[in-house]
């Protein structure tokens, strides 16, 4: 067993002086606490106990390239004496909105914010102004962030959904007014059937639906086949803006995203996380109509917007990841298939009662422990044995493994073979222990 004594006792001291011990709920969902990290090189990160992880949370996506990725801590590093923020523009800035716009379809111009919450709550508004509607559509089981706005529906407990056909927007946290939920419409995802009803329910009323292009956060799964042209196709006709959240997809389910992946473009997207490799940035970009409407009077704001090393960040980052012509992602992509079957065979050699489905895409999935069928959904995702997948995660981190609690991986560019490897090697002792 490893020890985490001193992450422990400064867990203890944190709670003190920061609310609850963390600056993001999210980082509550860990063992035995939150732990305290010194340094991340790589695919790896020391934590204050002396400890070494390989990480696959890799910030929740944004470490596409590892952490401290050189030619990234390079360009922001001879760009700090620059400066940070001008409250005015600088070339820096047009040189990436005109690489963005270049590179990723649909986007014919953008927009830059500094999280991803924040850039979902524009889109909403572009959405609102664009089509003079109020209602939002968003599904089962996806985070669009934390907002009020936004953090309905993403993990509801089923007790309180409704009927899997016309899902009750739950709200999920207090503090979050009733007035908002009237103004969200929560439909299950994957079925173009439910999506078409819950049009006909609001007939006139929705001004966007949005959806992460392949569900993650609620479990990592994939599209059905001719959904998300469907979706489109359905908001179309039924004069909706269809907006996707690549926040995790985007730079990750290859250079041009879940759309490129799947061959969909929509009319809004927001991009976070893998963009910047690690630098706070996000991008909301899309159609000029709707885009536009932020030149004639709709708001949107930010100090920290376009700053000059998140800048930085994003160009060098580029230059890594367009290079060779899709190679980086071709090589992820490998690596990430080579991982995932290696979990699978070593699940069904260690066949612990649950069966095992390793399911999503190469560089984001997750290991889920279930008999039924594999997960096309949020409720079918949450049906699957949380327990296990936590047991599992807990007797990685043991083995030097770091995944989220239920047993999710984001994979780098710095995960290479020795590494999987050096995984697959320590996951088998792991499974063996919870076996
Ligand atoms: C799909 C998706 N959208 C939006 C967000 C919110 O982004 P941020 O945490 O940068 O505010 C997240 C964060 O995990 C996300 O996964």
């Amino acid at each position: 067993m490893r020890s985490y004594a001193r992450s422990i006792a400064l867990y203890e001291r944190t709670k003190k002086s920061l609310a609850g011990g963390v600056s993001s709920n999210v980082r509550y969902a860990a063992t035995p606490v939150p732990l305290f990290f010194t340094r991340g090189e790589g695919a790896r990160l020391y934590d204050v106990d002396g400890n070494v992880h390989i990480d696959y949370v890799l910030g929740n996506g944004p470490a596409i390239l590892g952490h401290a990725p050189k030619p990234v801590v390079a360009a922001v590093a001879e760009s700090l004496a620059d400066g940070q923020v001008y409250a005015a523009q600088h070339p820096r800035e047009t040189e990436l909105a005109e690489r963005l716009c270049a590179l990723l379809p649909g986007i014919e111009v953008v927009r830059f914010a500094t999280s991803g919450t924040e850039a979902v709550l524009m889109a909403f508004r572009l959405a609102r102004a664009f089509t003079g509607r109020t209602k939002i559509l968003k599904f089962e089981g996806h985070y669009h962030g934390w907002t009020d706005q936004a953090y309905i529906s993403a993990r509801p407990s089923l007790n309180e959904a409704g009927p899997a056909e016309a899902p009750v927007p739950v709200a999920g946290s207090p503090g979050i007014p009733a007035s908002v939920l009237e103004d969200t419409v929560v439909a299950g995802w994957n079925d173009l059937d439910r999506l078409a009803q819950a049009f006909a329910r609001h007939e006139g009323e929705i001004a966007a639906v949005i959806m992460e292009p392949v569900m993650v956060n609620g479990g990592p799964t994939e599209p059905k086949p001719g959904y998300l042209n469907g979706a489109r196709e359905l908001c179309r006709a039924n004069g909706a803006l269809f907006i996707c959240d690549e926040v995790i997809t985007g730079f990750r389910a290859g250079l041009r995203g879940a759309q490129g992946r799947y061959g969909v473009t929509a009319d809004l997207t927001i991009y976070a996380k893998a963009v910047a490799a690690g630098f706070p940035l996000a991008v909301v970009g899309g159609r000029r109509d709707v885009m536009d409407t932020l030149d004639k009077g709709v708001m949107h704001g930010g100090t920290y917007n376009g700053n000059v090393q998140s800048m930085a960040a994003a160009l060098a980052a580029l230059d890594v990841l367009e290079a060779g012509d899709g190679a980086v992602y071709r090589a992820l992509e490998a690596r990430g298939t080579r991982l995932m079957q290696g979990l699978a065979g070593i699940a069904r050699r260690h066949g612990h009662g649950v069966p095992v489905r390793v399911q999503g895409l190469p560089a984001i999935f997750q290991v889920f422990f279930t008999d039924g069928p594999a997960p096309s959904n949020y409720r079918e995702a949450v049906a699957c044995d949380r327990d296990k997948a936590l047991a599992f995660h807990t007797a990685l981190q043991d083995e030097g493994i770091r995944t989220n609690q239920q047993a999710k991986w984001f994979l780098s560019t710095a995960h290479d073979d020795a590494i999987i490897d050096e995984t697959l090697a320590a996951a088998d002792r792991a499974m063996a222990a919870i076996a």
